[in-house]
């Protein structure tokens, strides 16, 4: 057997792709056999190369040719053995697969929306770096203003150009004037979100979320709000005697303002919301200040609104009976599995919220 036919034969016999690359390199590669002869052409005289140079010409393109086909062969082959190897098995119960769960923050806001949206809603977002104008100014708490203090800002490094740096909202009331001012009125919104404040302990985290409500319509009034609130208690809580009561309060954005507390009574040793044994603040809330809706360009002569405010962490404590806050921010598997909810366990008002 001539060599050039053993190489076509070792190439069609190559186990494996590597031992193919072998035998391409010694035939084509830069020193390979092949090579030699169609450098050899180079110092024959012009009969000689006539003679062989097709010969070598054609060698070499039946061993490209024979390389690409075993290559072609056994990459088919690989694929194969994969498939075969790599299947899914799509019976496979899903019980056996690791499960999730849905963090009770991330509930207690779908279950909001799923009961504000029913109430006619739309969600709102805004910056969690704020400017202090949204964050502060624009809610009638200008520079110097007590308030500002209270809320144990964390301020940014202020940037090049910037009149005054920029905060971690410490609330997600700035949402409302950023509603305002892109959508206008009559509005109807809630802003649930991540908010910051430098303080730390068994009720309080440096991050928390709260959500904040805005209606802006003409002749809106006090009714309005405690209706919408006690409705909104209701329907989270799952229970039809939630009672409410309005203390009045102050806050820089609105006027007049209410703390909004919710009766709640001891059943078979735990604290239940409902009935008006005892009370605690949930909310606070008020009629938005006229200056605050000039501040996002409305006519506080032709429009009026009420806003409210409220811990959605504290809420989903509340309802689900968690103790120490800072358990929610752990991302201990335990007490995930414990308080977390099914991911397709999606709040519904018809399948009662949170059930
Ligand atoms: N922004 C207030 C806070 O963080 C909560 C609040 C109170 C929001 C009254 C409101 C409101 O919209 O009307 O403490």
């Amino acid at each position: 057997m001539s060599d050039s036919e053993q190489l076509l034969r070792d190439i069609a016999g190559a186990g494996d792709l590597a031992a193919l690359e072998k035998l391409r390199v010694a035939a084509l590669g830069k020193s390979g056999t092949i090579t030699a002869q169609l450098k050899s052409l180079g110092s024959m005289d012009a009969e000689e190369r006539a003679a062989h140079g097709p010969k070598i010409h054609a060698l070499r393109e039946a061993v490209t040719a024979a390389i690409a086909e075993r290559k072609a062969a056994l990459e088919a082959a690989e694929l194969d053995r994969r498939l075969a190897t790599e299947k899914l098995d799509l019976s496979l119960p899903a019980a056996q697969a690791p499960q999730g769960t849905v963090h009770p923050v991330s509930q207690v806001m779908d279950e909001l929306a799923e009961i504000f949206a029913d109430l006619g809603f739309a969600v709102a977002e805004g910056p969690e770096i704020e400017d202090q104008w949204y964050n502060f100014t624009a809610l009638n708490m200008p520079e110097a203003h007590p308030a500002r203090a209270m809320h144990d800002t964390f301020y940014c490094e202020p940037r090049d150009g910037e009149s005054e740096p920029r905060v971690l909202r410490t609330h997600t009331s700035p949402v409302q004037i950023r509603a305002m001012q892109n959508q206008g009125a009559p509005l109807r919104i809630i802003a649930p979100g991540r908010v910051y404040r430098s303080d730390s302990d068994a009720t309080h985290t440096p991050m928390f979320h709260q959500i904040e409500g805005l209606v802006v319509d003409r002749a809106i009034h006090l009714g309005h709000l405690r209706w919408t609130l006690e409705t909104f208690l209701k329907a989270f809580f799952e229970r039809d005697d939630v009672a409410i009561r309005m203390i009045p309060s102050y806050f820089p954005f609105t006027e007049p303002s209410a703390d909004v507390h919710v009766g709640w009574s001891w059943e078979g040793g735990r604290r239940v919301i409902g009935g008006s044994e005892n009370w605690m603040e949930v909310l606070g809330s008020g009629m938005v200040h006229p200056r605050v809706l000039a501040n996002a360009g409305l006519d506080p002569d032709e429009w009026q609104g009420f806003a409210f405010g409220t811990g959605v962490d504290r809420l989903a404590m509340l309802k689900y009976g968690m103790s120490d806050l800072r358990a929610f921010f752990d991302a201990d598997l335990r007490w995930l599995k414990h308080y977390g909810f099914r991911a397709l366990a999606v709040p519904t008002l018809s399948g009662g919220v949170g059930a």
